[in-house]
């Protein structure tokens, strides 16, 4: 059997932060920002919203069974994504799969940081090919403002709320999760984290040049490797959706892999990094913009901290 993204919802807070208005919090630039990022604004949870990254996810997940048409009850597994989860445990997955009402679901959460949801297809391509579960939730829960350090310049300007999540069903074998590679490294654990979570002091932490360059060198490497597994070539690809962190990171990619614009989808300049919901946000608008044909050719892309990455290929 083949497992198919089926349906996927999002739900983005309405508060926007923009560019200017970082401008009168930190010592930074509109310019600045949009040179270096590539981003234009973000949407942030209220400081005073009672919102937590489990409400995003269980809001993210309904819209994405709707669109789906399947039931709350039909869900087999929930996997959950979530930077600054609710509680350190129990799993943000079952704070979501009480809230949606998913009882015959098991629920956990997994920690990639920005590569959750290509490590989560991964997973869930393998529960329905296996036969254990028919539909599995997979869900970015990011309320990442709770973390950001609102002094720092070098981070504060980058990240953005929001809840992003897909159902994958199972569907027919020629189309779906063709291949995944997932690669690891924590040799570069300190480059990116984040440590003592409910500590109200803690905060991400970041050393952005490095990140930089192992994103650029490490997610080219994976799609071409994994490309070569399933034997197509990059020119076979018809859209490739990264994790967006920077419009930088996502043009110098499609660089090296040749691709011409057209065939990278980019929404970092309305959101900045929302971590792992951003490739099911970003799958999500290039549905609504009819970006998405049957049968076409789809790597999905991402790298987080850990240093985690990954890469899914997709028949649409
Ligand atoms: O999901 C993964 C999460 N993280 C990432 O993907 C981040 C990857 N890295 C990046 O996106 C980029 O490295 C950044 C956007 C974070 C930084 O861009 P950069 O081109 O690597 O700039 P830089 O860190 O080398 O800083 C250049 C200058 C520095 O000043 P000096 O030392 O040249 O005087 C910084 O202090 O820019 C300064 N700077 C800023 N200036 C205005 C750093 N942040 C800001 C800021 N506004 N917000």
């Amino acid at each position: 059997m083949g497992a198919i993204l089926r349906g996927i919802g999002v739900h983005v807070p309405e508060n926007i932060l923009t560019n200017a208005d970082l401008e009168r919090m930190v010592e930074t630039s509109d310019e600045w920002i949009k040179t270096r990022t590539g981003i234009q604004e973000r949407h942030i949870l209220p400081k005073d919203s009672p919102l937590k990254a489990s409400d995003l996810g269980a809001s993210a997940a309904l819209a994405a069974l709707k669109k789906a048409g399947v039931t709350p009850e039909q869900v087999g597994g929930i996997i959950a994504c979530a930077v600054v989860p609710d509680k350190q445990f129990p799993a943000t997955a079952c704070l979501i799969q009480e809230k949606i009402g998913a009882k015959n679901a098991f629920a956990f959460d997994i920690t990639a940081a920005c590569a959750g949801f290509v490590y989560g297809v991964n997973l869930a391509a393998q529960m329905i090919d296996s036969g254990q579960c028919e539909h599995v939730l997979v869900i970015g829960a990011e309320a990442l403002s709770r973390a950001v350090d609102w002094t720092d310049r070098n981070t504060c300007i980058l990240f953005g709320d929001a809840g992003a999540a897909a159902v994958i069903s199972k569907g027919p074998a020629d189309r779906g999760v063709m291949r995944s590679i997932l690669r690891s490294d924590g040799a570069h654990a300190d480059i990116l984290f984040l440590d003592n979570v409910g500590n109200e002091k803690a905060n991400m932490r970041m050393d952005g040049k490095q990140v930089f360059k192992l994103a650029v060198s490490e997610v080219s490497k994976v799609v071409l490797d994994v490309l070569a597994l399933e034997g197509w070539k990059t020119s076979d690809l018809d859209l490739l959706v990264m994790h967006q962190a920077n419009v930088r990171i996502l043009n110098a990619i499609a660089e090296k892999l040749e691709l011409p614009e057209d065939k990278v989808m980019v929404n970092v300049n309305r959101y900045g990094n929302t971590s792992s919901a951003s490739i099911p946000l970003a799958l999500y608008e290039a549905e609504q913009a009819g970006r998405l044909k049957p049968g076409m050719r789809i790597a999905l892309a991402a790298v987080g901290g850990g240093m985690s990455w990954g890469c899914n290929l997709l028949r649409w």
